[in-house]
């Protein structure tokens, strides 16, 4: 009989043998969960279809949900997808980083089918996290790596987030303390007439995209991406959302100045600073929703910058 504790995978420091240790596990068709700057992603390679298949059925994520292929450069990248001139502005400015693309798949790109669920169209990414970089160079091809949550459920922004959420299903854990952005990436697709489009906010900030590519078309409709269900990123307890004040029996998230209140309180950032709420976001909801209360009520969020993506997380989390 085997313990709880043997149950459970392995969390290791992401130190020069525990990079080397995820690299090995890879390479053997292996999932190994690891820190990216966003949040905690469970990597498998790429090009096998069974290691890719084993992603699917630990998360528990529908077939039809593609993965992003995370690439050390963008040499690499050229191999998986053909890339339209607007988007190669776009990455010198934001690669390595929390940008993900989705462009017209290579027939030849070394991906298994069922990464991209079938599509014509491959999501790319170049993280910046020096954990996931060693990770990709030790092993010197492409994982897919969705977030380490199972499928629906809050992201994992920490080692011990991964651990409580998928359990026996992974092979290793690297950890790498907690991420710092807290979301996941923005998602830019070049799709059909290769106009730019949002697919997820994220990481970064609508304005810095803009920037570089002028307006983009929408997050919603039917182009976004598949991943982007209505309810999603879900704790357990129900949750209130524009609370400008929490009632009795509530846990309450807020940002900004926070009432006195006879229950559990998380606060964002007190200081109303975006960044520092979009890093707090999932760890926050994870342990208010530990607290036992009757639902979340969570404080009204602006939806400039990083606040559309925390707005469309807390929306997704609060959907019925
Ligand atoms: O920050 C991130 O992007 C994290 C870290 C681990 O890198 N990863 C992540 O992966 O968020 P995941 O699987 O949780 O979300 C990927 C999203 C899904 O909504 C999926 O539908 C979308 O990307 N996606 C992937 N391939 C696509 C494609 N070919 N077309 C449209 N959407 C795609
Ligand atoms: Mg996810």
């Amino acid at each position: 009989m085997t313990s709880r504790a043997e149950t459970r995978p392995s969390i290791v420091p992401a130190d020069e043998a525990g990079i080397a240790r995820a690299a090995d596990l890879l390479k053997r068709g292996g999932l190994v969960a690891l820190p990216t700057e966003t949040v905690y992603g469970l990597a498998a390679r790429a090009s096998d279809g069974a290691a890719v298949a084993r992603i699917f059925a630990a998360k528990a994520r529908p077939r039809f949900n593609p993965l992003i292929v995370h690439l050390p450069d963008l040499h690499a990248v050229d191999r998986h997808v053909a890339l339209p001139p607007a988007a190669r502005t776009l990455v010198d400015r934001h690669w390595p980083g929390p940008l993900t693309l989705v462009a017209p798949k290579r027939p030849t790109a070394p991906v298994a089918d069922l990464a991209s669920a079938g599509l014509d169209t491959l999501a790319v990414r170049v993280p910046a996290h020096p954990v996931t970089r060693a990770v990709l160079r030790a092993l010197g091809e492409g994982v897919v790596a969705p977030s380490a949550n199972r499928s629906g459920r809050t992201s994992p922004t920490t080692a011990e987030h991964v651990a409580e959420d998928l359990k026996a299903d992974v092979d290793l854990i690297l950890d790498g303390g907690p991420c710092r952005h807290g979301l996941e990436s923005t998602i830019i697709g070049f799709l059909g007439d290769g106009a730019p489009r949002m697919l997820r906010p994220g990481a970064i900030a609508r304005a810095e995209i803009e920037d570089v590519l002028g307006p983009l078309a929408g997050a919603t409709g039917a182009v976004a991406a598949p991943g982007m269900t209505t309810k999603h990123y879900a704790p357990q307890t129900p949750i209130r959302l524009n609370a400008r004040k929490p009632e009795t029996g509530e846990a309450f998230l807020a940002f900004g100045d926070a009432p006195p209140h006879d229950g559990a309180v998380a606060n964002l950032s007190p200081t109303q600073d975006l960044a520092e709420a979009a890093t707090n976001l999932f760890a926050m909801m994870r342990m208010l929703d530990a607290a036992g209360a009757a639902r979340i009520a969570v404080a009204p969020i602006p939806e400039t910058g990083l606040g559309e993506a925390i707005n469309d997380r807390l929306r997704r989390a609060a959907a019925p």
